[in-house]
């Protein structure tokens, strides 16, 4: 089992990664402090492993709601359904929530934690990569508004993440690659020796090797972690964690949430970051290159979908949170792979090619 550290200011807390941790009965029942245990899931993930949590509960009052399939329910509706049933359950301010999903489940139980009686205990138990990598480990709760993702929201920490990562074997290829663009996303804007090792261990990674995937959530939640314990609040240095996403963000928006999965848009995001930080000189040409491959490797897409124009683009991104009226903003590669920076006042004609160059994007064409 991996231990790593988040530190903060106040309410420091620990995740555990691991396999077989969900049945670590233990671990789980040290980090609830009463007896009264609400669950937070939803239906395809109760399938496999509800059982398996409740088994570790004994001598829990424990109640269930299951979040029905789909980022369309991680909303306020779903919020104030799960606290009416809380409440005929008999949950009061000793509770705590256990989110046991992904990130649908665990930002929107989060949320509920947060404000539930002016907050209640909450622990994290990601099922998925993506939010073993990443959405469980920062605090950052929401659901979306009709006019917008995670538009409210808290920041709100758990008090630990418990990472079993067998719980991956059930997972979809296809969800499989998603995680696995943050994580290539957090070796490029912190660790070049952490890129080097995803590229040699993709394959290994993609088989779903149990030791290979613990390293690298540890791996990934300690880079996160650090930068987290720096700027809870994303007040400056946590927005290196949006590389990728402006352009990631217009591809989902343009495509109305359904057909690209996020990581697959902040895959094709990584890579047209990459191809405008060689065009800005900030980045060898080799590194995009190495960029493009270890995405394409993954099985994600490099390229934004070919009915996407380049002024859909702009309007899109000009709507983005991380474009504002000082231009337009990006997180880019400072220097090399390891490194990102917020670039402001990017030329328009560099972003330009970068949107124009589909296909050729780090190919220094
Ligand atoms: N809070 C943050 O910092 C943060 C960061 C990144 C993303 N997010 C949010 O996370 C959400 C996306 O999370 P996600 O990618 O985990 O998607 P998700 O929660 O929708 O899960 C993806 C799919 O996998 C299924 N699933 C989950 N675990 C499984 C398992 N072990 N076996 C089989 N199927 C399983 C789910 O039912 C779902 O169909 C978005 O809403 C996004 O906004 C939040
Ligand atoms: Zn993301």
């Amino acid at each position: 089992m991996e231990k790593v550290k988040l530190a903060l200011s106040s309410n420091s807390y620990d995740i555990f990664i691991g396999s077989g941790l969900l049945s670590d009965s233990e671990l789980i029942s040290r980090h609830i402090e009463k007896k009264s245990v609400f669950i937070i899931s939803n239906k395809s993930v109760a399938n496999h492993y509800l059982d398996r949590l409740i088994s570790s509960l004994s001598g829990f009052d424990f109640g269930v709601y299951l979040i029905p399939e789909g980022e369309q329910f991680k909303n306020l509706r779903t919020v104030e359904e799960i606290i009416s049933v809380m409440i005929k359950k008999g949950a009061n301010r000793t509770s705590t929530i256990l989110a046991l999903g992904g990130g649908v489940v665990g930002d929107t139980a989060g949320f509920v934690a947060a404000i539930f009686q002016r907050g209640i205990p909450f622990l994290q138990i990601p099922t998925t990569l993506l939010a073993q990598v990443d959405s469980s480990v920062g605090g950052k709760t929401a659901v979306n508004h009709e006019d917008g993702k995670n538009m409210i929201g808290a920041f709100y920490q758990p008090k630990t993440v418990i990472v079993d990562t067998d719980t991956l074997n059930t997972l979809p290829k296809r969800e499989v690659s998603t995680g696995l663009a943050e994580i290539i996303k957090h070796g490029i804007l912190a660790d070049r020796s952490y890129f080097d090792w995803i590229e040699k261990n993709i394959s290994k990674l993609l088989r779903l090797d149990s030791e290979t995937l613990e390293y690298v959530v540890a791996g990934s939640c300690r880079i996160k972690a650090e930068i987290v314990s720096e700027d809870e609040l994303e007040t400056g240095k946590r927005a290196l964690l949006n590389l990728g996403h402006t352009f990631g963000h217009a591809i989902e928006t343009a495509t109305g949430y359904s057909e690209w999965l996020h990581g697959e848009a902040v895959g094709a995001g990584l890579v047209m970051a990459a191809d405008l930080s060689f065009r800005l000189g900030m980045c060898a040409l080799d590194d995009a290159k190495r960029i493009k491959a270890l995405v394409t490797d993954a099985g994600l897409p490099f390229a934004p979908p070919a009915s996407m124009e380049e002024e859909t683009f702009l309007r899109l991104m000009s709507r983005d949170k991380k474009v504002d009226e000082t231009g337009l903003r990006f997180v880019l590669v400072n220097g090399g792979i390891g490194a990102a920076a917020l670039v402001e006042r990017v030329p328009i004609e560099k972003l330009r090619a970068t949107l124009r160059a589909r296909e050729n994007l780090c190919s220094g064409v």
